[in-house]
């Protein structure tokens, strides 16, 4: 049985990370979604809401879990038995601290492979910055977001906008 885990912020998540997901399920007999602290991020949904959003649509796959970890990814992999990590690729910009992160990842554990998975070109632009920052100035985001989570993201966002004077 091959395990995978695709980790990420998922601030929230988005209809790139879906893809990866159904792609990921295909791929792998079992796959752990996992919301993880990005040290170099401040995040807008706490680690609970985050890994709600992630819940409702993994509901769609079988064989995918959502979990988080507060500590780092490959101590992570390593306790769920996880030997492959997932990431999205989407452009050549994503390239170089995705390549610093999987060196840093295997010189912790050379016996857990990074694999990377190319971004569905529809998807290519979306973000999560992306998505909180068209929605947090009133643009619309359905085609960014998974159907089952997009009022409570547009929710959330709403909260925070000031009012006006
Ligand atoms: O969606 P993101 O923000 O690009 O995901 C980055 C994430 C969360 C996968 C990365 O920051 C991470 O692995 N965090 C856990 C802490 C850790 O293991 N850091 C060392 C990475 S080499």
């Amino acid at each position: 049985m091959v395990r995978a885990i695709y980790p990420g912020s998922f601030d929230p998540v988005t209809n790139g990370h879906l893809d990866i997901i159904e792609r990921a399920a295909k791929v792998f007999d079992h796959l752990t979604v996992a919301v993880l602290g990005n040290p170099r991020k401040v995040s807008l949904f706490k680690m609970e809401e985050r890994v709600a959003l992630l819940n409702m649509i993994a509901k769609r796959f079988s064989n995918v879990v959502v979990a988080s970890y507060d500590g780092l990814l490959i101590e992570y992999a390593e306790k769920i038995n996880a030997g492959i990590i997932i990431k999205g690729l989407r452009a050549v910009s994503d390239f170089e601290m995705e390549f610093q992160m999987a060196l840093a990842n295997r010189n912790l554990n050379c016996n857990i492979e990074t694999m990377f998975m190319m971004t569905n070109n529809i998807y290519s632009f979306i973000s999560s910055s992306i998505v909180k920052e068209v929605a947090s100035l009133g643009g619309d985001i359905s085609g960014m977001v998974p159907a089952e989570v997009h009022q409570i993201i547009l929710d959330k966002i709403g909260t925070l906008k000031p009012s006006k004077p």
